[in-house]
């Protein structure tokens, strides 16, 4: 085996959309496989080329650079319709992914009564936000055994008994007047949708494995973030898989070992679509001002992001969950123009004292108000390529960030655009671009 091979993890540490696939496309033109190893279409990874826009959902946002592989991992839940327009739209831009996709046979399909019941659930009083995409019922089949897996396509006649046991509880909870599509037509509409797709279909794992034995890089592109984790994050108010590490590895059936170095991914900010606890919300015009010039609303659903300033409590425990190797600062240039700009150092309970501590329960979070601590702000450092160029008030801001989450930073964004940031010298990303 190869001993000279780099393969990093890219994991969100705050609630989602903190860039990660602008930093995956940024990394891919260097690894050989790009994987996705969690969630499914909730996810939106928004890549900036030449000032041109593309959003990602279920494909890898490796997806750009033709050199690279992509793997859908056994952990991933997927909606095969959306999947398919995704791969047109990438076509008719000009990036075909063809003879370089690979999709597991263990991951499981996301059904029309999977979307049916997350909406139901959603229109009634424990309704968490969810992005309405089927993932928690998905997940939900998985664990209890009845799923649906992409291997099961390669077995039409056996496709109906396989859906049935799910599709019927799902008919049962929602009552005969539901608009739900008949047993046959889902089936039918599977095969016929998944046709194009079924080339793809493989063993995903033993791929990985051979690939890591002979010395590829592969970089794993998470989905979601540690705060939306089912275990880590805010639960109820997270979305139904492992977004941390953990979820890395059974998610895609390589060992721990395989995996060489963690970069988590975090604005300079906070924001957080969807309901839960949110210490940092903003309701007043510096809230709304993040919003609009980080344009915060969200790539899948388009709801507006709740936004406040960078928390460090969380982001540490994120830090600490996945042992992040270093840290790649997002967003830096939204906060241009501030006249002072805030750091979440601790919060205040209810007994007036000062933690970092996160609760496990929610209702405990709601009497927890921010610390915040205030810097002097800057004018600008949008497409600041060198961290030296960076303005004295950023860089305190910066040394502060990074003392209340104790790991350091390697990359940091300046803009959308795939130029606009920098590596930050003397840090593991920079033999890693050379
Ligand atoms: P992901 O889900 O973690 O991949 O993040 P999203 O794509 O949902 O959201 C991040 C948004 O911020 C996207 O629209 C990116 O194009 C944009 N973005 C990424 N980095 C920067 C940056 O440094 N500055 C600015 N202004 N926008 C950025
Ligand atoms: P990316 O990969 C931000 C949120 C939803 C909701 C909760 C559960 O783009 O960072 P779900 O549909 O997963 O059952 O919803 O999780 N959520 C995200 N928030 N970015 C995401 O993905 C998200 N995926 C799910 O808003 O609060
Ligand atoms: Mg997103």
């Amino acid at each position: 085996m190869s001993l000279v091979r780099t393969n990093l993890a890219i994991l969100g540490l705050q609630w989602g959309d903190e860039g990660k696939g602008k930093v995956v496309d940024l990394l891919s033109p260097h690894f050989h496989q790009v994987v996705r190893f969690q969630g499914g279409n909730n996810a939106g990874h928004t890549v900036v080329v030449d000032g041109q826009s593309i959003a990602l959902h279920q494909v890898p946002s490796g997806a750009l650079h033709p050199g690279c592989f992509l793997v859908v991992g056994n952990g991933v839940v997927l909606n095969l319709e959306v999947f398919q327009q995704e791969l047109d739209r990438l076509r008719t831009r000009g990036f075909d992914l063809a003879g370089r996709l690979m999709l597991s046979d263990r991951a499981h399909l996301i059904l029309p009564h999977h979307i049916a019941l997350d909406l139901w659930r959603e229109g009634g009083a424990n309704k968490i936000g969810t992005t309405g995409r089927g993932i928690g019922p998905a997940y939900e089949m998985k664990a209890g055994r009845m799923g649906v897996r992409l291997g099961d396509l390669l077995h039409p006649e056996t496709l109906a008994d396989r859906i049935r046991p799910g599709y019927e509880e799902v008919r049962l909870r929602l009552g005969a007047g539901a608009e739900l599509p008949s047993l046959e037509t889902v089936v039918e509409d599977l095969l016929r949708i998944a046709d194009p797709l079924l080339p793809f279909i493989g063993d995903s794992q033993s791929h990985l494995v051979a690939a890591w034995e002979r010395g590829d890089r592969i970089l794993f592109e998470g989905a979601q973030a540690t705060l939306l984790d089912i275990d880590h994050g805010t639960y109820p108010f997270v979305t139904s898989s492992n977004c941390s590490l953990g979820g890395l590895f059974t998610g895609t059936g390589l060992p721990p070992k395989a995996l060489d170095k963690i970069l988590g991914i975090a604005k300079a900010y906070t924001t957080r679509v969807g309901s839960g606890p949110f210490p940092a919300e903003m309701h007043d015009a510096t809230g709304e001002r993040l919003r609009q010039v980080g344009r915060e609303f969200g790539t899948t659903t388009g709801r507006p992001r709740r936004c406040g300033w960078f928390d460090a409590p969380i982001t540490a425990h994120a830090c600490r969950t996945n042992g992040v190797d270093g840290l790649a600062i997002m967003k830096l240039d939204v906060l241009d123009g501030l006249d002072e700009v805030g750091l979440i150092v601790g919060y205040r309970t209810g007994e007036g004292t000062i933690t970092t501590e996160l609760p496990s329960c929610a209702a405990d979070w709601k009497g927890l108000q921010p610390e915040v601590k205030y810097f002097k702000g800057w004018a600008s450092t949008r497409g600041i390529t060198k961290h030296g160029e960076l303005p004295a008030e950023a860089h305190a801001y910066l040394e502060a960030l990074v003392e209340s989450v104790e790991v350091p930073i390697a990359y940091l964004s300046t803009g959308p655009d795939r130029q606009e940031g920098c590596v930050y010298p003397g840090t593991f990303l920079e033999p890693l671009l050379g």
